[in-house]
């Protein structure tokens, strides 16, 4: 058997982390041949809720899970780690977009960024989780210069999921019928839900799923709304934000990172922009990605409409606005 990798966990007295270290332990994001070391960093006031997580951990009994180290101090939480799940953050609340936790959070990434950039190892895979997403993974790739900005990734892989669903249950058919589907942008209200290049397996072969639900009112505006508001509309029903869900979506962003994708599909990641499809670079933009050996490449030369581009330019105009905003509370 492998020699166990250590991956941290933010947050990880949190909502999320409570179902994502189920998943890690258990095998089912870095395969189940791979032992794992838990880092598990959450805030002081946070440390005796913490040790409930670790007893839970022990008493899972899980032959993959090796040593667990609850911790508030990051330089013992990023030491030598190989996979970084960053979910500690503040999340929204009723009303709120998600840029508006721009301020309380920013800082958590910047300090993380540092503590990556002098512990963790230099091939470090970064899924940052925390909102707003995307903005958070700019700035931790930015204060992190020694590891390659290609590591640092944003989670838009619940909206991908939330898509497939939905266009599933149009279809009537189950959700892994379902393929290719784009998330473009931002983690945010601005993002860009895509069907347009997604297929659909039936009994009569692989079909465009456009043309199988041939109706451009729900694919075009019903489709788009409701995933770029479904984040809010779990948070209207828990009073609390998504996060069983999430951590499912986090799992499989990391578990098709490590392992690759299919032949034939993408998945979509936020990613720092190389200019693809006229994107500004410097911005972390959701784009179809396929992968291998551990890297990631943009899906290149998708046909973009007229009406999907004035979307993308949306979503990383909002992008560009962040960044600024979010430069502005790192200098006061
Ligand atoms: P939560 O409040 O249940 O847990 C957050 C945890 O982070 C808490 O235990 C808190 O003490 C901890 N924390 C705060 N500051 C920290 C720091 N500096 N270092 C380490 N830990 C720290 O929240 P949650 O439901 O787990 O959500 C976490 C974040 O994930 C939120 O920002 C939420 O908006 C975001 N989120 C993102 C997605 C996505 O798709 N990208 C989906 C769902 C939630
Ligand atoms: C989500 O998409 O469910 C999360 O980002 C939480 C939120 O604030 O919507």
């Amino acid at each position: 058997m492998a020699e166990p990798i250590d991956v941290v966990i933010t947050g990880a007295a949190g909502q999320i982390a409570y179902s994502l270290l189920y998943q890690i332990a258990a095998g089912t994001v870095f395969g189940p041949q791979q032992p794992v070391n838990l880092r598990l960093l959450d805030i002081p006031p946070m440390m005796k809720v913490l040790d409930g997580v670790v007893m839970e951990l022990e008493d899972l009994a899980l032959p993959l899970l090796r040593e667990v180290l609850p911790t508030a101090e990051p330089a013992k939480a990023f030491n030598n780690v190989a996979a970084a799940f960053l979910v500690g953050a503040m999340p929204r609340k009723e009303g709120m977009e998600r840029k508006d936790l721009l301020a309380a959070n920013v800082e958590i990434f910047k300090v993380q960024g540092e503590a990556l950039d002098k512990y963790a190892r230099k091939d470090v895979k970064v899924l940052v989780v925390g909102n707003p997403a995307n903005t958070n993974a700019l700035i931790c790739s930015h204060y992190a210069p020694s590891i390659p900005k290609e590591n640092f990734t944003a989670m838009t892989r619940l909206d991908q999921n939330r898509a497939q669903a939905a266009l599933a249950t149009r279809l009537n058919v189950q959700v892994d019928q379902v393929k290719n589907v784009i998330i473009w942008g931002n983690h945010s209200s601005t993002q860009y839900p895509d069907a347009a290049h997604a297929t659909v397996t039936l009994s009569s072969g692989v079909k465009a799923v456009s043309s199988e639900i041939n109706d451009d009112e729900w694919l075009n505006n019903i489709f788009v709304t409701m995933i770029q508001k479904r984040g809010a509309a779990v948070i209207a029903a828990r009073k609390m934000s998504s996060a069983m869900s999430a951590a499912k979506a986090a799992g499989d962003h990391m578990r098709d990172w490590w392992f690759g994708t299919k032949p034939g599909e993408w998945v979509s990641m936020g990613v720092v922009s190389d200019g693809s499809y006229g994107i500004p670079k410097d911005i972390v933009f959701s784009f179809p990605v396929t992968i291998k050996d551990k890297r990631y490449e943009i899906v290149q030369n998708l046909p973009i409409n007229d009406s999907a581009k004035s979307k993308l330019d949306i979503t990383s105009k909002e992008l560009e606005e962040e960044r600024t905003e979010a430069n502005n509370v790192l200098k006061k």
